[in-house]
């Protein structure tokens, strides 16, 4: 079995061919060759480049709003008794999720690159919306790349991306979610790779695209340890890092800092989209152990039908709602590193309800996802078990889901 090597970024311990043990890779056809290896030179140059990493860390501070807060969950908490229940309110970002990390690195990228125009894909709307924010603060022009289901569902994520001067693509095909949007998006890159950076909104894709957004987001888990020690004098003996998967970068960047722990001290949970109770749709391939395939240039684990085609999922989040998942998640769940399981779209509901119902706090779709099982398994747990939820999105996008569902 494939291990996690010590003392080297997950990031970096893929293979010359760009694979995290049978993970990853770069399966692109022949026109990108050459824009994915010259990005894969400059950001490799750029990370080690004292001036870059000031100017990232300067926007991140200045412009971010880095270090998002870290609190304690406290009525929570004694109502469900049990473990403590902690939050890290990543949602308190610019734009109100993690996707401007990633966005905000792309876009200094791009700039460096020489490039004019930014493209992107966006599910939820947040990695849309913050590449939006990122190019007009650089001075990009942004085309982004939308399902029409979902532009339908996350309404205020596309009004603000207007607002912020880019332009919607809606794509019609397959299910008009998040998956139909990378695809459309690496689709348009293929044609225009000579003037135009292309930002993937998760930790998927090609190699190098997986590598920028997990370097990015591991913003989170930097911050998050420095607050971990300031508030507890050292790292707890039992601390419990929950988050929801979609592609995985929210759940990567808080896990990093993390990674070299000992799981029987730091324990990695990652939640995937259940689905409806009543359907057998699910955005769940970790949970529910869907057959490896290659999915938008990477071999991951991928819903597939018995004949290896890539089956639609149903998921009441947007964010969550994609068929494959991060290639560094495939293999942190193959080295058992991170355990995996699925909300239902009526636990994340549930949990919704309750953490407003006792915090000031918003979570989203996709981190109540996240609280669905920090509630489940808080009660079995002792008051020493320390248990930490990435709140790494604003519900303010959900507005018209929630009141449907919930009637507020
Ligand atoms: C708030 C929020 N959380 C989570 C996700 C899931 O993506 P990832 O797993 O890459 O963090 C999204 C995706 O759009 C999102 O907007």
């Amino acid at each position: 079995m494939t291990k996690i090597k010590k003392g080297i970024p997950l990031i970096d311990q893929h293979d010359k061919n760009g694979f995290w043990g049978k993970f990853g890779g770069n399966f692109i056809p022949e026109t990108l060759k050459k824009p994915v290896d010259d990005l894969s030179v400059l950001f490799e140059k750029l990370r080690k480049d004292k001036k870059f990493i000031q100017e990232r860390d300067f926007y991140f501070k200045n412009w971010v709003g880095s270090p998002t807060s870290f609190f304690k969950l406290e009525n929570l908490t004694n109502h469900l008794g049990g473990a403590q229940i902690w939050a890290k309110v990543v949602s308190e970002a610019n734009g109100g999720a993690h996707k401007i990390y990633n966005a905000t690195v792309h876009s200094l990228i791009a700039k460096r690159a020489g490039k004019k125009y930014i493209v992107g894909d966006t599910g939820a709307g947040y990695a849309g919306k913050m590449l939006s924010m990122a190019a007009k603060k650089f001075g990009l022009k942004c085309k982004i790349f939308m399902g029409a289901k979902d532009i339908k569902r996350q309404k205020p994520n596309c009004d603000a991306m207007r607002k912020n001067g880019a332009e919607i693509v809606p794509v019609y095909t397959g299910s008009q979610t998040l998956i139909d949007a990378v695809s459309e998006c690496m689709r348009y890159w293929v044609s225009n790779c000579d003037t135009t950076h292309n930002c993937i909104g998760s930790t998927v894709g090609p190699n190098i695209f997986v590598k920028i957004c997990g370097w990015s987001t591991s913003q989170i888990s930097r911050e998050l340890l420095i607050q971990i020690k300031e508030e507890f004098g050292k790292v707890p003996k039992k601390l419990k890092l929950i988050n929801c998967v979609g592609g995985g970068s929210s759940s990567f960047g808080f896990w990093n800092e993390f990674m070299h722990y000992d799981k029987k001290q730091v324990q990695f949970i990652g939640v995937e989209a259940g689905g409806p109770t009543n359907s057998k749709k699910h955005a769940a391939p970790l949970t529910y152990n869907s057959k490896i395939g290659v999915l938008h240039g990477a071999m991951q684990y991928v819903v597939q039908n018995s004949d290896g085609q890539i089956e639609e999922t149903e998921s009441i989040s947007a964010g969550l709602d994609y068929s494959g998942v991060s290639p560094l998640h495939c293999f942190l769940k193959d080295t058992k590193r991170a355990r995996y399981c699925a909300a239902t779209d009526e636990q994340a509901l549930n949990a919704y309800q309750l953490v407003t119902k006792f915090e000031n706090l918003n979570p989203s779709l996709e981190p109540s996802h996240a609280f669905a099982e920090a509630i489940k398994i808080a009660p079995k747990m002792s008051r020493n078990t320390i248990i930490i939820v990435n709140s790494c999105g604003d519900a303010h996008k959900d507005r018209d889901i929630l009141k449907q569902r919930l009637g507020k």
